[in-house]
């Protein structure tokens, strides 16, 4: 039986009308191969599998490492500058957008630094307006990069730097930057030792979208005055669940559930929120899914609302488009904090008849109203719970979604641990710019323009 303390709950009842009883035995055996495949890192890609113990191999003294500068940060700077893109930044993005009061800037921020990102574009705009929030203020800066070559970042970093070192001095400026990246490869480690800066090693075996448990996500995320033991905590205990070879393993009924669904047509998945805390975790996930599965040809396309504001956008689509989607609700037992609905002794507005629900009470009933409506519109429907919005929860479901996409991708016989297809566009932006080595490429790509 499913354990009644279990983190997350996963619902699949949404997509029985839509699914024969042989197919799901079918697809569970799939499943149960790709876990063993996964558990026992015997398929392609298994050189990066270091972030499947990563919950458990941390150390005490890493997270303390991390924390200790949160102080010192704390203490001496207003705006920690986060700079990375891809998995370098979506982890701690997604997280810090969960749990960071929106309005912290104006109602109090309790001290810790204000934690914002760079180098996840290359907007000029962007970029001018994060030096106008740097000015006068004391700034620090985190410098991420796996390969230790990405342009976006590199060129961010190139600014920021500038501009830590101008208002400090090369020496002071030095101690308030710190570099994430691999232990020796790439330009990243070059400068930072140059530099004497503060580094951290990503290892070789974890891979960029798989890192939010390495310092990657966690050095961001302690700065910001988060739990970073929680999370690492609700990873471990999920971590445990995944690995039970159980039929109530919540990761193996996600990812073979998907994987019927897309056998059968539903080609794009809509991860649904009903909270905008968890917009950017849908961000992540979308990256998560898509960078691991989509490549030879295949991968379900992974999509995302925010509900219930999409519903006023999306939400015709979904109940009556195309039916090649299916949605997975990512939603959250309980809010943080409690507002009621007041009762008006006018009712000229006539909702005395909700007065003293919660608004989540209403949230709920638009949820459970929503995702029935489009399962009669035929969209199939995955739901997953977890019970609150904190750290513990959140190192969960990173947990369980990584975990998930491993087993999905081999279902499939994908590599879920490489990107090819990033490379494309990286070559012609190179030639375009002008970079040596790429003059050939540069005449053929000017020619079609
Ligand atoms: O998952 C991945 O590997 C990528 O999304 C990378 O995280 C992203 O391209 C950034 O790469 P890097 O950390 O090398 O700068």
């Amino acid at each position: 039986m499913e354990s009644k303390k279990s983190i997350l709950h996963i619902d699949i009842k949404g997509v029985s009308p839509f699914i024969e009883q042989e197919e799901y035995t079918l697809f569970y055996k799939k499943a149960k191969k790709a876990f063993k495949t996964l558990t026992e890192g015997t398929g392609r890609g298994n050189e990066f599998l270091g972030w499947l113990n990563l919950p458990n191999t941390i150390t005490k003294s890493q997270l303390e490492e991390y924390n200790n500068i949160a102080l010192e940060w704390k203490e001496n700077t207003d705006v920690v500058v986060v700079i990375g893109i891809g998995g370098s930044y979506l982890g701690a993005k997604a997280t810090l957008e969960a749990l960071i009061h929106p309005f912290a800037s104006e109602v109090g921020s309790n001290g810790w630094p204000k934690v914002v990102f760079a180098g996840q574009n290359l907007s000029e705009d962007y970029m001018a307006e994060l030096l106008d929030l740097m000015a006068g203020k004391r700034v620090s800066a985190i410098i991420i990069s796996k390969s230790g070559t990405t342009t976006e970042p590199a060129v961010a970093f190139r600014i920021i730097r500038k501009h830590i070192e101008d208002n400090y001095g090369e020496e002071k400026a030095s101690k308030r930057i710190i570099a994430i990246t691999d232990k020796s490869k790439g330009a990243l480690k070059g400068v930072a030792d140059k530099a004497g800066y503060r580094t951290f090693v990503i290892p070789d075996n974890v891979g960029g979208r798989y890192s939010v448990l390495t310092p990657v996500g966690l050095l961001p995320m302690a700065v910001a005055g988060l739990d970073i033991e929680k999370m690492i905590k609700g990873a471990a205990d999920m971590r445990a669940i995944c690995y039970r070879e159980s039929d109530y393993n919540p990761s193996i009924k996600y990812a073979l559930v998907r994987n019927l669904l897309y056998s059968k047509g539903k080609k794009t998945e809509i991860l649904v929120n009903f909270n905008p805390k968890l917009q950017y975790f849908a961000e992540w996930w979308k990256q998560l899914f898509g960078e691991s599965e989509g490549k030879e040809g295949l991968g379900i396309f992974p999509a995302s609302v925010n509900f219930t504001s999409d519903l006023h956008s999306m939400g015709q689509y979904i109940q009556e488009g195309e039916r090649f989607i299916f949605e997975t609700v990512v939603d959250v037992k309980r809010p943080s904090r409690s507002v009621v609905i007041n009762s008006d002794s006018l009712d000229s507005d006539g909702l005395n008849f909700l007065a003293g629900n919660s608004l989540d009470q209403i949230n709920k009933m638009a949820r459970t109203g929503t995702m029935l409506a489009h399962i009669d519109g035929g969209v199939p429907n995955i739901f997953i719970e977890v019970e609150k919005i904190d750290e513990y929860n959140m190192g969960a479901l990173f947990y369980f979604f990584e975990f998930s996409c491993g087993i999905s991708a081999y279902i499939l016989d994908i590599n879920p641990f490489d990107q090819p297809g990033v490379e494309a566009y990286k070559k012609n932006m190179f030639a375009l710019l002008g970079k040596p080595g790429f003059e050939e490429l540069a005449t053929k790509l000017r020619e079609r323009l």
